[in-house]
Order: C-alpha cells, then structure tokens, then sequence
C-alpha cells in the first residue's frame, strides 16, 4: 500500500469516536518503535516531520525511512509535514512526496492566514494531498520559535467557519490550552472544552487536531531524574482529557514530547548503568523498545484508534 492521505482515517475516526496519534520522527530508531507499536495492534498512523527535522535528518533519509515503514507494516501511513510556516515549505514537502501538509499561519493576522491557508489548498489539492491549518495560537516552544504564555490564544469559535470555507482545508487545529513541550500547566490542568464543543456544533464533521498532546508520563520524567536530568515541573495533558477529546471532534492528536521523553531516559538510564558502553546500538535499542511501549499505549488506552487499521 503507498502513502496515503488521512482523508478516510479521519472520516472513520469521527465516525467511530476515536482519533488517529500523529507522531513526530527525526530518526530511525524512532520510526521503528512507533511503526512497530502500530504493526502489533493494527492501527492507522500518521508520522509527522517539522522543518527541523527535515534539517536535521535530510529530507531524502527519513522520506526513504518512511517508506521502508510503509513496505515493513503494511498499514495505511499518512507522511505530514508538522508545522510548515511557508508555502515554499509545503510546496517542497508536497514535491518530496507527502500526502499531508500542515500550513501553520496562525501567528498573522486572521484575513493573512486565510489567504496564506487558500494557498497552500489550492497547490496541494491539486496534487491529492490535504492540508491542516491552525487558528489560535498554542504556548510553548517549537523549533527555535517559543510563544509565551501571554502571546498565545484561544481559538475563537466565531471564527472558524469563515476561516474553513474561504480556504478549503481539510483539518483544522485549535488551541483549547494545551501547549508544546514538557511544561505544559503551572498548577491544575485546565482545557477549554467548552471551545471544542462548539466548534464541533458550527462545523459538524469536520476533523479537528490537538497539538501539544503529550501527557509528559511521569514514569520517564522520573526516571530521567534518577539518572542526572533535572525537569521540575514537568506536566502535560492527562490522558483522560485526550480520551475526551477523541471521542468529541478531534480525529488527530500530536504527540512528540513523550517519545522524547522516553527516548532519553533510557539512554541515561542505560549510559548510568553501563559506564563501559561505547557500542550506540547498546544504548538506542532499550530507547528504541520504550518509543514502542509509549506508543502501544498512546494508540490503545489513549486514542482508541488499535485495530482500526484492519
Ligand atoms: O510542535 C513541534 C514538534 O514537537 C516538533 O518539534 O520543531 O523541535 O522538531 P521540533
Ligand atoms: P507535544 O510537545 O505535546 O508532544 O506536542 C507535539 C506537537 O504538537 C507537534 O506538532
Ligand atoms: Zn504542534
């Protein structure tokens, strides 16, 4: 099966209550924990690469890393660019062969995001790939760009419908409070679910996407903390209020801080407990297992969406 396009994935997942974890990858080990997660419970998947990633990996590695993805598990994989801030961005993504962009204008003014978003729908339309856009703005860090809590926003439910029909997108990401990275709340977790609702009235079937999505599992902070890191504070979404959101409007859900996380606490842990390792494959295969348990839990006990592949 090729790469495909999330259009049926998130049908179904509407449909069905459920949403569809969409995973950033930067390297091999990463891929295939979370394709091999996936391959055991039979579940869609989308991996997602920023422009960071793509620096960081060069584009033709992890398109080539993909689509070993796609021949090892047989699923319907979904590659999306996470975060494009350009339409020369999306437009050489969508040459490089990926089936989803996200165009990320939601820092500019509501009628330039619009009129960057109808853009980028137009090319990729096209082309047969789809397009996520964002309105309202998520705190924390992504790239080099960090939005402060003070410069972030809600989504404003009033404007969404003009926003959806005057650009054609097919998703559309919102900020409901949750924000990217490991710091996530200070004090109570508070999501804004009332906006999630009535978004969901105003635009009846439409996928929404929730970014900044990590629970930021406290048994990897931990443990990162027993081997040398400091994170106090850490916190993210509880799992019950991403299951919430499943079952409402949202049909994606962004996940990368805790494939991090779990990534690099079983490398301290191992380099802690192996001072002689010098061998890379020793330290990145128990890095490798733990992306794997993260996201077998994600896709079963957070998302909903294990078996749904079949
Ligand atoms: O939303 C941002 C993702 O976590 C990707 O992070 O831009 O550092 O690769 P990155
Ligand atoms: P987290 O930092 O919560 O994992 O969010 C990831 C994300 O939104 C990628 O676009
Ligand atoms: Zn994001």
């Amino acid at each position: 099966m090729p790469l495909v396009t999330t259009k049926d994935m998130f049908a179904k997942a509407y449909q069905g209550g459920y949403a569809i974890g969409a995973f950033n990858v930067n390297n091999m080990e990463t891929i295939q924990g979370i394709v091999e997660a996936a391959k055991e419970v039979k579940s869609p998947l989308i991996l997602q690469v920023s422009s960071g990633a793509r620096k960081y990996a060069n584009p033709t590695y992890l398109k080539k890393l993909v689509e070993a993805a796609v021949i090892d598990s047989g699923l319907p994989i979904c590659l999306h660019l996470d975060h494009g801030d350009s339409f020369e961005l999306c437009k050489s993504a969508i040459e490089d062969g990926f089936t989803s962009v996200m165009i990320d204008a939601s820092h500019y003014a509501f009628e330039k995001n619009i009129e960057i978003t109808k853009q980028v729908v137009q090319y990729a339309h096209d082309r047969g790939v789809v397009v996520e856009a964002e309105l309202g703005r998520l705190a924390g860090v992504e790239d080099d760009v960090k939005v402060k809590p003070e410069d972030s926003s809600y989504t404003r439910p009033e404007e969404v419908h003009e926003f959806v029909t005057k650009t054609g997108v097919d998703s559309l990401a919102i900020a409901i409070g949750t924000s990217h990275g490991a710091f996530k709340f200070k004090g109570e977790p508070k999501l804004r679910f009332d906006i999630l609702e009535e978004v969901g009235k105003i635009l009846p079937g439409f996928p929404i996407v929730l970014h900044g999505a990590s629970s930021v599992m406290q048994d990897y902070v931990k443990i990162i903390e027993e081997f040398g890191g400091s994170m106090p504070g850490a916190q993210g979404v509880p799992e019950d209020m991403l299951r919430k959101a499943a079952s409402m409007a949202v049909c994606k859900i962004n996940i990368d801080s805790d494939l991090r996380l779990a990534f690099t606490a079983m490398v301290r842990k191992h380099m802690a407990e192996n001072p002689t390792h010098f061998d890379p494959r020793q330290y990145l295969k128990p890095a490798r297992e733990a992306i794997k348990d993260v996201v077998k839990h994600k896709l079963i006990n957070v998302l909903g969406c294990d078996g749904k592949a079949e």
